[in-house]
């Protein structure tokens, strides 16, 4: 079943307490940590995660758009991730596997993200051991982008790969879902699709959900 993981960037954060309990109905919820040099863009961070894990159960997908984002998982961890993904482009090559072992070692699960631009070649050397490979459709740094969609083949390339080789991580999508878009990476392979704009724009939140999950 498709997994939806809506991005809390797109909520009203003076009440996000009940944004978060309208998408309820969720897999995961998307928590987006941007440090403005990673990204142009500045979002939330330890403290607001640290909130949210104290008013929910929901598994908190933790996206990080950071430089050297190693620095960070054990705190990202105590305040609350169930999943870390952290970017390809984003931390030395000789770093990633290191990283990875260290979000299982603190027992949760480990994603690796790329860019709209980067090949999921970037991603190969890691399929076996990662929970989660995230490709951006969007570039990474802010919500209510248009969907690029280049990256479809890229989506089918990986399940192809997966399947193939028998690995178990989810393919997660991240940036301009929408039913429309939802379809497309729907049946290109995806498993887990994030979506901001479209859900907290709606009034109806749980609907919107099962729409996206659907594929309607
Ligand atoms: C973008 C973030 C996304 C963003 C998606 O850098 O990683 O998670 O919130 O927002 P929408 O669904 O509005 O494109
Ligand atoms: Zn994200």
């Amino acid at each position: 079943m498709i997994k939806i993981a809506p991005s809390i960037l797109s909520a009203d954060f003076s009440i996000l307490g009940d944004e978060i309990n309208s998408v309820k109905s969720a897999e995961y919820l998307h928590f987006d940590v941007m440090d403005g040099v990673f990204v142009p863009n500045l979002s939330i961070g330890l403290p607001v995660l640290e909130s949210v894990r104290g008013v929910t159960g929901m598994t908190l997908d933790v996206h990080l758009m950071i430089t050297a984002p190693m620095r960070y998982i054990p705190r990202f961890i105590d305040a609350g991730a169930d999943i870390i993904t952290f970017h390809a482009e984003a931390e030395k090559p000789e770093n990633i596997s290191g990283a990875i072992g260290e979000i299982h070692r603190l027992g949760k699960r480990a994603g690796l993200a790329i860019k709209p631009g980067t090949p999921a070649e970037a991603l190969a050397p890691y399929m076996d051991t990662i929970d989660v490979a995230l490709v951006m459709s969007v570039e990474p740094g802010f919500g209510g982008q248009k969907f690029i969609a280049d990256v479809l083949p890229k989506i089918s390339g990986l399940r192809h790969v997966i399947d193939n080789c028998g690995f178990t991580c989810e393919i997660e999508v991240d940036g301009g879902i929408n039913p429309d878009t939802a379809k497309l990476c729907i049946r290109a392979g995806a498993d887990v699709l994030v979506a901001g704009n479209d859900i907290f724009a709606s009034p109806d939140r749980a609907a919107r959900i099962a729409a996206l999950r659907a594929g309607e």
